[in-house]
């Protein structure tokens, strides 16, 4: 249902979260389950889940952890090693509450320092999951430190991603948190696969990491770029295309190890997240796309089925907190101390 100031839509879910472990899993979980009714769970952990074991016990303790009336669903992933065994992706295919595998090249972000060093040494699981239908989810950002910042996406794209499509064409692939106008054309032009945009890369540009001053919370990876890509990237969310679906990227870091002279990457969205995604929408005039990328086109790539509650968003105006808690340090939300006009009313 859609007027000018209330949408009613299908409970959303979201395809791309990390939820930590312990205290920060319990402080951050009740955001997402307001709002989500599932959502694909990073493995980077310290150590990462790397196992279907791992992901069993991990999926327990998020389970525990779902607040009293809150329906939510753990979608879980393996984190992908040199050492991974085509066996454990077999395992993993066969144990039904892991649904993809996650590609962190080795160093590009947080806690990916046990990620591949080498995509070559992957093809012998590459092959068991293309011949399972298991997705493969990609950070697509290469490493090497003479690739500027800004561009390590589009070169991710022309030394990994169309050798690895052309080598593995049925293999399912998630191309994660896209962030320029090629990755867009890209996802467009490819067959097999789909991509997620986050809140941050849809409502912001590079401008905002230095606007005044150096804005730490505004730094994730990959890092925001220019104008011109938001505006692709927003045209893509917006154009009702099933290739392009929600997935936040959600990263909890403590306000400690953000304002630090080595901050960490990431954006904290969880709380707010469909709120800052109808805010997107509108101001583009397509709130009667969100429906779409929210909650149809995630499930539908991963062959699940859609969900059957709703969700209700109103236009009024409310205040980003400041600062939410975590662990006695602080939390930092996107576009904290700021005014935002959606605000989720219901969730039935
Ligand atoms: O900004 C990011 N934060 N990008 C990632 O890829 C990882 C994430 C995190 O785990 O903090
Ligand atoms: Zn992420």
């Amino acid at each position: 249902m859609l007027n000018s100031s209330i949408i009613t839509i299908r409970k959303p879910d979201d395809w791309h979260l990390h939820l930590r472990d312990g205290e920060i899993l319990k402080a951050v979980l009740p955001h997402t389950t307001r709002q989500f009714a599932r959502a694909i769970i990073m493995p980077n952990l310290k150590p990462p889940i790397r196992s279907v074991a791992d992901a069993a016990a991990y999926r327990k303790r998020i389970l525990a952890a779902i607040p009293q009336g809150h329906q939510f669903e753990p979608l879980m992933t393996l984190y992908l090693t040199d050492n991974t065994s085509p066996q454990e992706i077999r395992a993993a295919k066969s144990a039904q509450f892991i649904k993809g595998i996650k590609y962190y090249p080795s160093g590009a972000t947080t806690n990916s320092d046990l990620g591949v060093t080498d995509m070559g040494k992957c093809n012998g699981v590459f092959e068991v999951m293309e011949a399972v239908g298991l997705p493969l989810l990609l950070h697509g950002e290469v490493t090497d430190h003479r690739v500027d910042v800004f561009d390590r996406e589009k070169v991710f794209i022309e030394k990994y991603l169309i050798p690895l499509q052309s080598r593995f064409p049925n293999l399912p692939i998630v191309f994660e948190h896209i962030t320029t106008k090629d990755a867009v054309q890209y996802v467009l032009a490819a067959s097999n696969l789909a991509a997620t945009i986050t809140p941050q890369h849809l409502l912001f540009n590079r401008n905002s990491l230095f606007q005044g001053g150096i804005r730490p919370h505004f730094y994730c990876l990959p890092i925001l770029k220019r104008e011109e890509h938001r505006l692709a990237l927003l045209q893509a969310a917006t154009s009702g295309s099933p290739r392009f679906f929600l997935g936040t990227d959600s990263a909890p870091h403590t306000k400690q190890n953000k304002e630090n002279s080595c901050g960490c990457a990431g954006c904290y969205s969880a709380f707010h997240a469909m709120e800052l995604y109808a805010e997107a929408f509108d101001s583009v005039d397509a709130l009667d796309r969100l429906e779409g990328f929210a909650s149809f086109y995630g499930p539908d790539f991963y062959q699940l089925p859609r969900n059957t509650t709703s969700l209700t968003l109103t236009k009024t105006t409310w205040r980003v907190p400041d600062e939410l808690g975590l662990m006695g340090s602080g939390l930092i939300p996107l576009r904290a101390g700021e005014d935002i006009s959606w605000k989720m009313m219901e969730s039935g």
